[in-house]
């Protein structure tokens, strides 16, 4: 591939690997109207906590394990990741399983860094490992006719306890335009902070497009399917009038219940800045082009 994106981001503007860790409860501190003292207390909370891996009191998304924030922290555990294999199918020259192991060996270039920066109501800079999902889609063959990508989670009721709970239509699916996919900054993740990716987090190969909003990154992945027409994604069947097929994040777009106009920057101190969110979450000069002449009003 001709271009290849380039880290502009420092190691030093990378998050802290502790507040990674526990930003959902400096934003469900903030976030509950708890006000100065609900942040105090999450920051002394914190204080007193090491960092370590075995220590992960996360409060994130993954409601294959719970809709509580910490339900996935507790329950991904039972996911086997390892073997793993993705189904690449549909529009592709050589449809099949995939070993992610196979997958890793015949990948042209070594796995490489990336230093994004991601934003929900709270905004990070994270450091993954992974590869371009272009090597990936390459490795299948794309036919001419595909235009979209599919793509789908883990749908397993003895490792997953909650798919046994219709919260959502399962499996989990997502979906991108081919040129989205192709980008290079669309990438498929297999570590974060040097390391593998913990179980609620996606392991053993969860999707970054890192000018999308955060419920895009599709999790345990186990197959890509190249399509002709605009696959469905989960969020938006279940709630077509908040969440759109594009998701990129626009300052000028307001979900329905919240602004989406500025960011607090996890990792700030106390008194989190807030600072205003960028089109594209700042990556607007590398994808814009890709929306050049859509109404993102419509197209949210
Ligand atoms: N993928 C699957 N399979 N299941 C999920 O529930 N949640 C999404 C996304 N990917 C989700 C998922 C949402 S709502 C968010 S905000 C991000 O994962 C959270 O990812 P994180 O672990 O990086 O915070």
């Amino acid at each position: 591939m001709a271009y290849r994106w380039k880290n502009d981001l420092k190691e030093s503007q990378v998050t802290d690997q502790s507040l990674w860790l526990n930003r959902r409860q400096l934003i469900a501190g903030a976030g509950a109207g708890l006000g100065l003292a609900g942040i105090a207390q999450t920051a002394q909370a914190e204080a007193l906590e090491p960092n370590s891996w075995d220590d992960v009191t996360n409060y994130n998304n993954y409601y294959e394990f719970g809709t509580g924030k910490e339900d996935p922290a507790a329950n991904a555990h039972t996911l086997v990741t390892s073997p793993w294999t993705v189904k690449i199918d549909g529009l592709v020259d050589t449809p099949g399983d995939y070993a992610l192991e196979d997958i890793l060996s015949k990948m042209t270039i070594e796995e490489r860094l990336y230093r994004f920066r991601c934003v929900e109501a709270w905004s990070m800079v994270v450091p993954w490992n992974g590869f371009e999902l272009a090597d990936l889609l390459e490795m299948a063959g794309v036919l001419s006719s595909a235009k979209y990508v599919a793509f789908e989670t883990a749908n397993r009721p003895d490792e997953m306890p909650g798919v046994r709970y219709p919260v959502l239509d399962w499996p989990y699916v997502e979906g991108l335009r081919l040129d989205e996919a192709m980008h290079p900054l669309t990438i498929m993740a297999t570590g974060i902070y040097g390391k593998d990716i913990p179980n609620q987090n996606g392991a053993p190969m969860r999707l970054v497009v890192p000018w999308k909003y955060g419920f895009k990154s599709i999790k345990s992945i186990v197959r890509i399917t190249l399509t002709e027409d605009e696959p469905p994604t989960s969020w938006n069947k279940a709630n077509a009038r908040e969440y759109g097929f594009y998701s990129n994040v626009n300052p000028e777009v307001s979900h329905p219940r919240w602004s989406q106009a500025s960011e607090r920057v996890i990792g700030s101190g106390l008194f989190a800045t807030r600072q205003d969110t960028l089109m594209m979450n700042g990556y607007a000069d590398e994808v814009g082009g890709l929306y050049a002449g859509m109404d993102l009003k419509a197209f949210f």
